[in-house]
C-alpha cells in the first residue's frame, strides 16, 4: 500500500509538471501567432486582368532589368554580384521564376511599394529609401500596368522548379546554408549596413525552431520578431512548402530514415516482450 501512495505522488508531480508547468512555460516563451496568411489580405486588391504581352513592354520600360536579370529570357543580371551588393546591400534576385513562386497579389504590391509589401517600411524613409524604387506607373492606369507585369512574369515562369531553386530565388540573396554549400553572395559588412544585422545561416534552423515556426515566420516575420529587418518574402503556399522542405533536407537529412527505423525498433521490442513473457511462463510452469 505504501508503494502505491509513493507511486501516486510521483505520478501526480510528473503529470503536473508535464501538463501544467510545461504548457504554461511554452505559452509564455513561444506565444501563439495567427496562422500564415497566403491570401495576403492586408495588401490592396488589384482585380485588373493582366495582359502578358503588354506586360513585357511595361516590364522593359519600367527599368526592372536595370537591376534584375531574367536569365530564362536571355537577359543576364546587369551587374556582377559584388557591384550589385555594393550598390544595394543585397543582390537583386533573378526574376525568371518570380511569376511561379510569388503570390500574384504580393507581386503587384511589392512592385508598387516594396518596403510596404515586405513589411519593413519602418526601416526605410525618404533619406534612406528602399533600394528597389516604388513603381509610379508609366502614365497609363497603374493598376492595369501592375497586373500586366504580373501576367508577363507568370507567362514566362516554368511550370515547376526544384525545392533548392525556390530557396535560391527567395532566400539566398541574404542567407547561406553551409551544409549544402549554398553560400549567399552577400558581403556580411554591406549586408549588416543594409539590414542592421547579418542574416543567420539556416543549416540547422529546422532543428532549433521546427517547420511550424518557419511556416508562419517566412509568411510574416513581424509576427514573431516585431521590428525585424527580415522582409516578408511573399511566397505562395506551395513555394513556401518547398523552401521549408529544402531547409529540412539541409538540416535533418536522416529524418525519414530515423522515423522508419523507429517503427522497426518498436516492432523488435514488442516481439522481444512477447518472447520474454512466454519464456517466463515456461520457466514458472517447470518450477511449480
Ligand atoms: C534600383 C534597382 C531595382 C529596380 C529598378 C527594381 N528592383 Fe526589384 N529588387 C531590387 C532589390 C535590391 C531587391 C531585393 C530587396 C530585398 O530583398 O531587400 C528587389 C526585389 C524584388 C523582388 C523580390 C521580392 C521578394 O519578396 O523577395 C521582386 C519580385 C522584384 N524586385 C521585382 C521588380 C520588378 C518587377 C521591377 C520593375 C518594375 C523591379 N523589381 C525594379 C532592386 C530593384
Ligand atoms: C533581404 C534579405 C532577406 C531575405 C531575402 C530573407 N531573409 Fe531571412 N533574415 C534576414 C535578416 C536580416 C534576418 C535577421 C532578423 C533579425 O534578427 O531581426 C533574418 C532571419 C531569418 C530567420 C531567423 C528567425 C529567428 O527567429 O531568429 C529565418 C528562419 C529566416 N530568416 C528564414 C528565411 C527564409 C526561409 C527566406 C526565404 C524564403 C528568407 N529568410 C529570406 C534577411 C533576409
Amino acid at each position: 500500500m505504501r508503494e502505491l501512495k509513493i507511486l501516486g505522488v510521483v505520478v501526480f508531480f510528473t503529470v503536473f509538471t508535464y501538463i501544467g508547468v510545461n504548457t504554461y512555460a511554452y505559452s509564455v516563451m513561444k506565444p501563439a501567432v495567427a496562422p500564415a496568411d497566403f491570401q495576403f489580405k492586408d495588401l490592396p486588391r488589384n482585380d485588373k486582368i493582366g495582359d502578358a504581352s503588354r506586360g513585357a513592354e511595361v516590364f522593359m520600360n519600367a527599368g526592372c532589368i536595370g537591376c534584375h536579370g531574367l536569365e530564362s529570357q536571355g537577359i543576364p543580371a546587369p551587374m556582377n554580384d559584388a557591384d550589385a551588393a555594393a550598390s544595394f546591400g543585397v543582390v537583386p534576385p533573378d526574376l525568371s521564376n518570380a511569376g511561379l513562386i510569388f503570390d500574384s497579389h504580393f507581386l503587384a504590391a511589392v512592385i508598387k511599394n516594396p518596403a510596404k509589401a515586405m513589411l519593413n517600411d519602418h526601416k526605410f524613409n525618404e533619406s534612406n529609401p528602399h533600394p528597389m524604387p516604388n513603381f509610379y506607373g508609366l502614365g497609363g492606369d497603374i493598376d492595369q500596368e501592375l497586373a500586366d507585369i504580373v501576367a508577363y512574369l507568370q507567362s514566362i515562369a516554368p511550370e515547376k522548379v526544384s525545392d533548392e531553386q525556390v530557396y535560391v530565388d527567395a532566400c539566398m540573396q541574404c542567407h547561406s546554408i553551409k551544409y549544402t554549400g549554398l553560400m549567399s553572395n552577400k558581403d556580411p559588412i554591406l549586408m549588416a549596413k543594409y539590414m542592421g544585422s547579418v542574416p543567420p545561416d539556416l543549416s540547422m534552423f529546422i532543428r532549433s525552431r521546427g517547420a511550424d515556426y518557419l511556416e508562419t515566420f517566412i509568411n510574416n516575420p513581424q509576427k514573431h520578431l516585431a521590428g525585424t529587418a527580415m522582409p516578408r518574402v511573399g511566397l505562395t503556399q506551395a513555394a513556401q512548402e518547398q523552401v521549408v522542405a529544402y531547409i529540412e533536407y539541409a538540416g535533418d537529412r536522416k529524418k525519414d530514415e530515423r522515423e522508419s527505423l523507429g517503427i522497426k525498433v518498436l516492432g523488435f521490442m514488442i516481439i522481444l516482450t512477447i518472447l520474454a513473457y512466454l519464456w517466463k511462463v515456461k520457466i514458472w510452469r517447470e518450477v511449480h
